[in-house]
């Protein structure tokens, strides 16, 4: 089978014991006070992890649940069994296993699958993004007012701290000049959803590798663009994302302005 081809089929495995843990009980632990982790979190990545050793074995396994490693391994797999843990706890069906591959600090493969609404989204370098095996594009807004913008809160929030004051005055910023802006639950699905022309645009402060790592190539393949938000090229080590459907890009940047000091 070819690799992609069995990328897509290991998370349509690990979809159904995701499937099946967003219908029943739940053990709920905290990493901290708001921060929750099932144990289907931990198990869907162990079988993840465990499918894309054998299938990708010259890449390094970054898995949210498991990895202290925040380096960036030059031949790299991020893994996010559930993006969107809040939302699989509370029964809403916004969460996605996301899986993004990276060589050379640059994206090659992605996959976004939301087993609740049997959406999978993916993209590989150079050969467009697709939905269901169909091709998809970003949307054709030009003005911020014609927007829907999604974004997401930092667990980070509840210290109040700068990434909490980044998101107040970035909503204060935005908020009278689009159509309006959506809280989702999930930054992968944010951007499959920027992608497919759902969301004109998404940003958000303090997002991980993991977050983002599939939904960037997603974006791009779908002929949006992706920044920091100075509007340079996103890496994955930056504070701020911003993905839009390219047209708005240069607006959206202007008006979330800079990012905080650490
Ligand atoms: C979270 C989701 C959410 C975003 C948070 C992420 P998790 O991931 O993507 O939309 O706002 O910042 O941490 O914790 O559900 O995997
Ligand atoms: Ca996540
Ligand atoms: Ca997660």
């Amino acid at each position: 089978m070819p690799r992609y081809d069995r990328l897509k089929a290991i998370a349509q495995e690990a979809g159904s014991l995701f499937l099946e843990g967003y219908h029943a009980p739940k053990e709920v632990s905290y990493k901290s006070d708001i921060d929750l982790v099932t144990q289907y979190d931990v198990a869907v990545e162990e079988l993840l992890k465990a499918r894309l050793a054998e299938a990708f074995p010259e890449h390094t396994l970054v898995g949210e649940e498991s990895s202290d490693d925040h380096t960036f391994p030059e031949k790299a797999i991020y893994i996010d069994p559930i993006d969107g843990t809040t939302n699989f706890v509370h029964g809403i069906p916004f969460c996605a296993i996301s899986i993004g591959i990276w060589e050379n600090q640059q994206p090659v493969a992605g996959c976004v699958y939301n087993p609740v609404l049997e959406e999978l989204f993916f993209a590989e370098k150079g050969k467009g993004a697709t939905l269901n095996g169909e091709p998809i594009r970003v949307g054709d807004a030009e003005t911020l007012t014609a927007s829907l913008i999604a974004t997401g809160f930092p667990y980070t929030k509840i210290e109040k701290g700068v990434d909490y004051h980044w998101v107040m005055q970035s909503m204060e910023r935005l908020l009278p000049c689009t159509r309006d802006i959506r809280r989702l639950g999930s930054a992968a699905i944010d951007l499959c959803y920027t992608a497919r022309g759902t969301f004109a645009g998404f940003y958000e402060i303090n997002l991980k590798p993991w977050d983002v790592a599939a939904g960037i190539l997603i974006v791009l393949e779908a002929g949006g663009a992706v920044s920091g938000c100075d509007g340079s090229p996103y890496t994955l080590d930056q504070r701020i994302i911003v993905a839009s459907n390219g047209t708005i890009h240069a607006e959206l940047v202007k008006h979330l302005g800079e990012a905080p000091a650490t």
